[in-house]
C-alpha cells in the first residue's frame, strides 16, 4: 500500500483506494461573500476559483469522475441579478477556461437540461464536449439546469417512448435500462459524495445514483474548500466499512 502523507494535515490516503467517482454539491458561496460584506456574485467567483483548483487536485489524486453540482433547477427562482451573475460567469469559464483543461487531459461534460441556458452557453457547452472528449485524464462532469427529479422525469419520458413504439414491453424494463437513459450513463455511481457549508441534504441532487454512496459534509464555505478538505473527505470515505446491504 501506498500512503501519501500530507503537508497540510494528518490525513494519510491510500493512494490505491481513492474513490474513482467524487461528487460534490459546491455550496456556501453566498454566506462566503456576505462575512466579507461583499456582493454574493464574488462568491460566486470565489467559487469557480476554488473549482478551477478542485480538478486540478482530483486528476492529480487519480480520481476519474468528478461531478459538482453547478446550478439546480430550483436556482432559476433566485433573483434575476444573480442568476444572471452565475451566467456570465459561466459564459466566461467556458470561452476561456475550461479550454486549458485540454491540455491537462480533462474532459468535459454537462449533465442537467441544458435547453433552458442561453443559445450561446448551449453552443460552447457542446462545443468544449467536443473538443475535449478523446481526454482520460478526469472527466469532469458538471451538472447546470439539473435536478435529480427532473433527470429521472426526462429518463421515463425516453423509455415510455420506446413502450409506446412497441419496442419495449413495460414488464422488461431493468434498473440498467434506467440508469442508461440517466444524463450519467457510462458514468459509475459516485462512492463519495461531498457537501460543503454544513447543509446536510441533498436539494435534488443524482438521487437515483447515490443509492449507496458514502456521504461527507464539511462546514467549510465552497470558496475555501481545498486540497486539505479534499483529502480529509478522501480519508474519512477510507475509513468507512461499505456493506451495501451485506452484514
Ligand atoms: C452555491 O452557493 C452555489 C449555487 C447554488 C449556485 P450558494 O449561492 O447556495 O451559497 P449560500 O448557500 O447562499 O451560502
Ligand atoms: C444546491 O445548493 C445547489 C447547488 C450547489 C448548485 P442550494 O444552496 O441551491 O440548495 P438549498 O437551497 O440550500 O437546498
Ligand atoms: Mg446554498
Amino acid at each position: 500500500m501506498f500512503f501519501q502523507q500530507t503537508e497540510t494535515n494528518n490525513y494519510e490516503i491510500d493512494m490505491e483506494r481513492v474513490p474513482q467517482h467524487i461528487a460534490i454539491i459546491m455550496d456556501g458561496n453566498g454566506r462566503w461573500a456576505k462575512k466579507r460584506f461583499l456582493p454574493r456574485k464574488a462568491g460566486h467567483k470565489a467559487g469557480a476559483e476554488a473549482l478551477e483548483r478542485i480538478i486540478e487536485d482530483c486528476r492529480d489524486l487519480g480520481v476519474k469522475h468528478l461531478t459538482v453540482y453547478a446550478f439546480s433547477t430550483e436556482n432559476w427562482k433566485r433573483s434575476q441579478e444573480e442568476v444572471d451573475a452565475i451566467m456570465d460567469l459561466l459564459r466566461q469559464y467556458l470561452k476561456n477556461y475550461f479550454k486549458k483543461f485540454l491540455k491537462d487531459d480533462i474532459r468535459l461534460n454537462v449533465i442537467g437540461d441544458i435547453h433552458r441556458l442561453d443559445q450561446d452557453i448551449q453552443d460552447s457547452i457542446l462545443e468544449i464536449e467536443d473538443l475535449s472528449k478523446d481526454k482520460t485524464g478526469l472527466f469532469v462532469h458538471i451538472a447546470l439546469n439539473y435536478g435529480g427529479r427532473d433527470e429521472l422525469r426526462r429518463a421515463i419520458t425516453k423509455i415510455a417512448a420506446e413502450v409506446e413504439q412497441g419496442n419495449l414491453k413495460a414488464e422488461d424494463i431493468t434498473e440498467e435500462m434506467i440508469s442508461d437513459h440517466l444524463d450519467t450513463a457510462n458514468v459509475p455511481d459516485p462512492e463519495l459524495v461531498i457537501r460543503t457549508s454544513g447543509e446536510e441534504r441533498i436539494s435534488n441532487f443524482l438521487l437515483w445514483q447515490i443509492a449507496y454512496s458514502e456521504f461527507f459534509f464539511t462546514d467549510t464555505l465552497w470558496p475555501d474548500f481545498n486540497r486539505a478538505s479534499l483529502e480529509e473527505a478522501i480519508y474519512y470515505y477510507q475509513n468507512r466499512e461499505r456493506r451495501f446491504g451485506g452484514r
